[in-house]
């Protein structure tokens, strides 16, 4: 094959895109969760170890076989490790990067229509109600089957939404990478990042809403962030340092399959090292910038440690931030910016866990752009309605979370790094990231990638594995 029939229009664009694939629901609920979780001190230094030995150099790896790939015509990891390995077992280790995101993509955009949901019951002013049971509301809201009906589909009922979201997203995949997904990333990662400042500005001023709760103020609510604690003690728990290796797969869409997808449609001389790095520290930003500063301090100036302590993800975002915005001042005004903000972090991630699929069936299949987008609405519409219906039962959810999120997610990532390292070569691949590159990849890198990272992945999901079977 040729030149690729589809490529980013900009510099930006791409950086853009995979800047919004990495900045979702990750960075704004699931990152503050788990650091506050894990005590701030001890994960943060778990997590910014994950982020030089595997958020790193798996993005580094992920855009240079990308783009290498795509030259070659190729776009879905069946066809990129293929054209890579030349053997014909590279085609079905590529299967995994169909796999992964279509199957996160099912649960993510049910939380996704969650996001949009609240929006529009803040604006409706549904969120604001000081002393509202708002887990009540949850639970009517996201409550397939409780009532004896499967899927409801009412503005207070989630099934609207979950329509909405998908039509949304397919719409966009449908209309391609730069007509599509750039165009959406360009509008929709500033406006994200500005609201996200409303927001922290917003949070960061505060004070101590209630002088009869003195403690409860927004520099206590950072403390109780950020504080370092027992860093010792912290790091001695395997447990931590699973979730912070988990933390920088998931924030970072790093080892999906996602990011050497979104790079195999890079053009030729395009740079991948200092655009790889680029969106990752825009994602940093979001992630320990932003996210880290908002909803934990929020909830703990309005709601002391225990309102927090137990909650979860969900929790956090669905439950508890509610009560906190209907405690603030203007409360309606900032739930209602709040849930767009993580509307649109979610929608720029949920299109990149699409792409990889789209590129399989077109590949794998030989149709054409059109018969992929439907096929893969059908596949993953079947998928969330399983989702919807059966999340009261989240062991199911789990079992599925743990082969897929955790097992597949790692196996992917090891043989990432290992056709980087051992396939191709840390010399040839440092060669071929350097082509068009701005900045060369430090040659630490070269032992971190062939050596190191490995081992690590490796070491980690032993203690995954011993911990969880
Ligand atoms: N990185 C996204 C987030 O932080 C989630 C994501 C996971 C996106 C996997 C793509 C692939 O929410």
């Amino acid at each position: 094959m040729s030149a690729p029939k589809e490529a980013w229009s900009s510099r930006l664009g791409v950086i853009l895109a995979v800047a919004g694939s990495a900045v979702g629901l990750g960075n704004f609920l699931r990152f503050p969760g788990l650091a506050a979780q894990y005590g701030g001190g001890a994960f943060m230094v778990a997590y910014f170890i994950s982020l030089l030995l595997i958020g790193i150099p798996i993005c580094w790896t992920e855009w240079t076989l990308g783009r290498f790939g795509g030259r070659k015509g190729y776009h879905s990891t069946s066809g990129i490790f293929n054209a890579l390995l030349k053997h014909p077992a590279a085609k079905y280790l590529g299967v995994i990067g169909f796999v992964v995101p279509v199957i996160i993509y099912m649960y993510y955009v049910y939380i996704e229509a969650w996001a949009l949901g609240y929006a529009l019951n803040a604006l409706m002013g549904n969120l604001s109600i000081d002393g509202k049971d708002y887990t009540t509301f949850f639970a009517n809201f996201t409550g397939a089957g409780s009532d004896g009906v499967a899927f409801k589909f009412g503005l207070r009922d989630v099934g609207i939404f979950v329509v909405i979201v998908y039509v949304v997203n397919f719409f966009f995949i449908y209309r391609g990478i730069s007509k599509g997904i750039e165009m959406v990333c360009k509008v929709a990662m500033p406006a994200l990042i500005f609201i996200a400042i409303v927001i922290l500005v917003r949070v960061l001023t505060l004070g101590t809403p209630d002088p009869a709760k003195p403690d409860q103020n927004v520099l206590n609510g950072l403390a109780y962030m950020w504080n370092p604690g027992d860093v010792a003690a912290g790091l001695k728990n395997p447990q931590l340092w699973l979730a912070a290796a988990g933390q920088i797969f998931f924030s970072l869409s790093v080892g999906f399959g996602v990011i050497i997808t979104y790079a195999s449609y890079l053009r030729k001389q395009d740079d991948v090292v200092l655009s790889g790095l680029t969106a990752t520290a825009a994602n940093e930003f979001c992630e320990v910038g932003l996210g880290g500063l908002i909803t934990v301090p929020a909830a703990f100036v309005f709601l002391g440690a225990a309102g927090i302590v137990g909650q979860g993800t969900f929790g956090l975002g669905f439950n508890v931030l509610p009560q906190v915005f209907a405690s603030m001042p203007a409360g309606h005004l900032f739930a209602s910016i709040f849930f767009v903000l993580l509307f649109i972090a979610a929608v720029t991630s949920s299109l990149s866990m699409l792409q990889p699929g789209i590129a399989f069936l077109e590949e794998g299949l030989g149709i054409e752009r059109k018969a992929s987008v439907a096929l893969l609405g059908l596949m993953t519409a079947v998928g969330t309605m399983f989702v919807w219906y059966f999340s009261k039962d989240l062991k199911a959810l789990d079992t599925m979370d743990f082969w897929v999120g955790t097992v597949m997610l790692f196996v992917q990532a090891t043989i990432l790094v290992i056709i980087f390292g051992w396939g191709l070569g840390i010399k040839r691949g440092f060669e071929i990231a350097h082509e068009g590159a701005e900045m060369r990849i430090p040659n630490i890198f070269g032992i971190i990638i062939k050596y190191i990272t490995p081992t690590y992945l490796v070491t980690i999901f032993v203690m995954f594995l011993l911990q969880n079977v």
